[in-house]
């Protein structure tokens, strides 16, 4: 049967990207072959940037209500392109694609891999991180986003520069000074940050890919400590691939004739 909508669920590059090429395949298809390429959006930030094709933005109303959304919109295939830390919203994908018989495949950029010359201390969460850090440091870059920051709120000797898009959200650590802004960063910008706010060590999640990669780059150059959180498991069972042109492949060899 040919596809004739599919929904991405997004938050990142590697989504944007994929509904370009999708909205660019649906543009050539003939008028009795539709193609609807939906990206959702989880409303996080105040401005995204809206990726080609239909939008929606906001919460399904976990597994269940993703589940109806999937039924009543008649989705074929669901492709979950969120960020490697999205756990949630990928085990809710991966419930409700079983539920209603749809494919599903996860678009995950791969892991950072650290290189000689990388001072990484590896952890399982944030609070972990909070733990690792008097150890490491008294200036901290922290670049884990916007939200959970609370986990660090109780280190008051420690001084943060805290960066993400839109503000982050209280309680957050008493000496924090916020940075609002957005990838993708370069490796000159990476080193006058860590430069002008004497930074002595960074705080990552391990979000893999270009656009917020020279921080460690950066990092390396001048011997800091990293504290890296590794990412939540993609739900067992579910296909994934690395980049857009395997996404593309995926659904080629899905539906050939589609
Ligand atoms: N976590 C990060 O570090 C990070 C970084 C960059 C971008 N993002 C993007 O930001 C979004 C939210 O991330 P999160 O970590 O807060 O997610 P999460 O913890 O996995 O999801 C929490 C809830 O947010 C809703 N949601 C998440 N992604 C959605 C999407 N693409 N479309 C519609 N609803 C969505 C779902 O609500 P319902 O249960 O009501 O459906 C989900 O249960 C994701 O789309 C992700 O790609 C996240």
């Amino acid at each position: 049967m040919p596809v004739r909508h599919i929904l991405i669920l997004g938050g990142t590059t590697e989504a944007r990207r994929l509904a370009e090429q999708l909205a660019g395949q649906s543009a050539g298809r003939p008028a009795d072959r539709p193609l609807r390429v939906t990206s959702s959006l989880a409303g996080r930030v105040a401005a995204p940037r809206l990726p080609a094709g239909d939008v929606r933005i906001g919460g399904f109303g976990g597994p269940a209500g993703l589940a109806a959304w999937l039924r009543e919109q008649h989705v074929d295939v669901l492709i979950d392109a969120t960020h490697p830390f999205a756990g949630t919203i990928s085990r809710n994908a991966a419930e409700a694609a079983a539920e209603v018989h749809v494919p599903l495949l996860a678009l995950r950029r791969p892991s950072w891999v650290p290189v000689s010359g990388d001072h990484w201390y590896p952890v399982d969460s944030l609070a972990e991180a909070a733990a690792a850090l008097p150890a490491l440091g008294r200036r901290v870059f922290l670049t884990t986003g916007r939200q959970g920051l609370a986990a660090f709120s109780e280190l008051t000797d420690l001084w943060f520069l805290a960066r993400s898009v839109d503000a982050p959200e209280a309680p957050m650590p008493p000496q924090t000074e916020v940075l609002l802004d957005r990838g993708p960063f370069t490796l000159d910008g990476e080193r006058a940050v860590l430069r002008e706010h004497r930074i002595d060590v960074l705080v990552t999640k391990d979000s893999g890919g270009a656009a917020t990669a020279p921080k460690l780059t950066a990092a390396r150059e001048l011997g800091l400590p990293v504290v890296i959180v590794r990412r939540p498991e993609l739900p067992p069972g579910v296909p994934a691939t690395p980049d857009v042109p395997g996404a593309l492949a995926w659904l080629a060899a899905l539906a050939p004739r589609t």
